[in-house]
């Protein structure tokens, strides 16, 4: 059969099916050895913890392009779901950084004393599901990284959570901390014309509010609970700060429209090459 696909083709299969990322994402899901943390800990939602992040390592790679040497910045890291696959990948270093505490501290006496180039960080930006006390507004928020420092940003189910300023503040600073060329990773929910036909038919899950703004609540009372945005909006937004997308969206199944093996959308932006 492979007879009949043409060489540009064949070279995606053959870059889609590297037996040595699929072989490394199957040891992931199924090594015991790898630390999960307690239940009370389980802030990020639910499903196989190391089943979901050898599935995402292999999202980054395939899909984002993450080579073993990028300097590795993730904002949102949560309780290293993300991370501790990270570590059976990287050579070089990695940054995660989270508004929780206690996940913050889980991963630094968890992950860092057997990988100390993976460091983990605390900032209090206030967020009314994570942390509602935080005492740094996410719209002006700096996060405490060199500008230009990374080649690859993974924000995984954290645009989810932000409203329009604060998401607007973190595409500024994700421009800022990545190198020219630097790519960012991002699942999230991002509504183009077949999603609103979801939301309006009320097959969307999480339910989100059929509302003809950019920003879609699933739940007004809680606002943080779960986000959704116009798509043309929020990579418009991206792209003033010259984030544009590398590859088309792959869509997730959320809005109940779309057949997909991934949930939420998955989104790659690259930082253009020109000042
Ligand atoms: C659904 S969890 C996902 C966690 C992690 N990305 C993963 O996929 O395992 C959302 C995470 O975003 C974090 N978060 C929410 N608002 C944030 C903000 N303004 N800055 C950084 N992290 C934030 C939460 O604390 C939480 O860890």
């Amino acid at each position: 059969m492979n007879a009949l696909l043409p060489t540009t083709q064949l070279a995606v299969l053959r870059r889609q099916t590297d037996p040595r990322l699929e072989w490394l994402c199957a040891q992931i899901a199924r090594n015991r050895f790898l630390p999960v943390p307690p239940p009370e800990l389980h802030f990020i939602g639910d499903g196989d913890f190391r089943a979901i992040g050898a599935e995402f390592l292999r999202h980054f790679v395939r899909l984002g392009g993450l080579r073993p040497d990028h300097k590795v910045l993730e904002i949102g890291c949560g309780v290293g779901r993300m991370a501790l696959p990270l570590t059976q990948y990287l050579d070089s270093s990695y940054d995660g950084i989270d508004i929780v505490l206690d996940g913050i501290r889980w991963c630094a006496s968890t992950i860092t004393p057997a990988y100390p180039e993976f460091r983990f960080h605390h900032l209090d930006v206030d967020n009314g599901l994570y942390n509602p006390d935080g005492r740094i507004e996410g719209e002006t928020a700096t996060l405490p990284f060199k500008a230009g420092a990374y080649d690859f940003v993974i924000l995984t189910s954290v645009i989810t959570h932000l409203r329009t300023a604060d998401a607007e503040r973190y595409a500024a600073e994700i421009a800022r901390m990545l190198k020219p060329g630097g790519r960012c990773f991002l699942s999230l929910f991002l509504a183009d014309a077949t999603a609103r036909a979801g939301i309006a038919k009320g097959t969307a899950r999480p339910p989100f509010r059929d509302t003809p703004g950019v920003e879609l609540l699933a739940d007004p009372e809680h606002p943080n609970a779960a986000v959704a945005y116009d798509e043309e909006f929020l990579l418009g937004r991206f792209a003033a700060h010259g984030l544009r997308p590398a590859r088309a969206v792959m869509r997730g199944h959320w809005s109940g429209q779309r057949e997909a093996e991934n949930f939420q959308d998955l989104l790659v932006l690259e930082k253009g090459t020109a000042p």
